[in-house]
């Protein structure tokens, strides 16, 4: 009798199992600016995401084609292009997650601050949809300059009341990918393993990766081997936006790194315990408003914004200041938040 119970026992549990993987909710996903460089393969590794069950696509021009390509790969999300503004509220109506690569990148010579005057008004066009059509969706922003676009969404969504500090995030998740991968290089360890949390924000010096939190540690790294592993993530996308010579910036990497967090977003609202993720938000780690760190998500978005931890490298405390010191000056200089650059 005992092995009956047990065999009908471990049956419940399979069924169990089952179950509550099939019944992953329904999950709409919206990407702006999806017929872009950062789109295409941001819409295609989304259409690969088993918790997204619908996929809104939208662009002002050519996201019909990009929708009916990916629509034809056997996975879980039904795809829809939507194009130019008449579509816009239809393609965020009812959206979860709102994930944001549109504006113009990087050229070469160019800065962040560069791209700020047109990605701000195509940012403030967009936010004032998802204000009106989606107002508790998450919202990823792509867009650059990172360290900008996301007070401005702020603002925006203040405006219309809106305005929820727990489901505004910038991308940074890149900086993080980065630094994975020159750690594990640098440290001559497997990348697979590898974690590196990345604070500040998302240009030049803003960017501070934390090595001496690297996990696995690594003794083999000198001073100077810090500060190169620093710089060439600080550097990360200036090194693209020159390899590519006109061709715009990173596109296939910060499409990674956009499903990654938007992969982690998702298991948050999904209730997933434990879902911790570098990223630009509101903040009170440091003076400045917003600020990257490491994130807890969960069924709201943001559950918890952590703290920075031990700052052990002289190069980590020393960047740190400097940021505040400039970032302070600059908010002083200009209106609270339209923040830095
Ligand atoms: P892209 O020019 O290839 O694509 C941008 C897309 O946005 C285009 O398809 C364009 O039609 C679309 N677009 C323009 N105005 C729009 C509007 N009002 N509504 C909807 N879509 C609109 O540029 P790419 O390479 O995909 O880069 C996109 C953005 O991502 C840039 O601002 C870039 O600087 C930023 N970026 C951010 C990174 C990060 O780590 N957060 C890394 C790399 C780029």
């Amino acid at each position: 009798r005992m092995s009956l119970l047990r065999s009908a026992s471990q049956h419940l549990r399979r069924r169990r199992d089952y179950s509550s993987a099939s019944a992953s909710p329904e999950r709409k996903v919206a990407i702006l600016g999806a017929a872009g460089g950062i789109g295409q393969p941001l819409a295609l590794l989304m259409k690969l995401n088993p918790l997204v069950s619908s996929l809104s696509l939208y662009d002002i021009a050519a996201t019909p084609g990009v929708a009916a390509d990916v629509s034809h790969i056997n996975t879980r999300a039904l795809v829809k292009g939507f194009v130019g503004d008449d579509q816009l509220g239809e393609a965020l109506e009812g959206a979860d997650l709102v994930i944001i690569p549109a504006g113009v990148p990087r050229k070469p010579g160019m800065t962040r601050d560069d791209l700020f005057k047109i990605n701000a008004g195509i940012v403030k066009g967009l936010c004032t949809a998802i204000a009106r059509h989606c107002p508790n969706a998450l919202v990823n922003m792509i867009s650059n300059p990172v360290n900008s676009t996301v007070p401005i969404a702020a603002e925006v969504f203040k405006k219309a009341g809106t305005y929820d500090e727990k489901k505004l995030f910038g991308v940074t998740t890149l900086d993080v990918v980065r630094a994975k991968t020159f750690y594990a290089g640098k440290a001559n360890v497997p990348v697979t393993g590898v974690n590196v949390p990345v604070v500040g924000g998302h240009a030049g010096i803003t960017i501070l990766p934390l090595f001496s939190q690297a996990t696995p540690a690594s003794n083999a790294l000198s001073h100077e081997d810090l500060l190169a592993l620093t710089k060439r993530t600080q550097d990360g996308g200036t090194e693209v936006v020159e390899a590519k010579a006109g061709k715009g910036s990173a596109t296939l990497s910060m499409a990674y790194a956009g499903a990654v967090f938007g992969d982690a977003c998702l298991k948050g609202l999904n209730g997933v315990p434990d879902i911790v993720e570098c990223s630009f938000v509101q903040s009170t780690v440091t003076e400045l408003p917003f600020f990257a760190s490491k994130v807890r998500l969960g069924k709201s978005g943001v559950e918890e914004v952590m703290g920075l931890g031990e700052l052990s490298a002289y190069i980590e405390r020393f960047t740190l200041e400097l940021m505040q010191f400039l970032f302070g000056r600059f908010f002083v200089a200009s209106k609270p938040g339209c923040a830095a650059g």
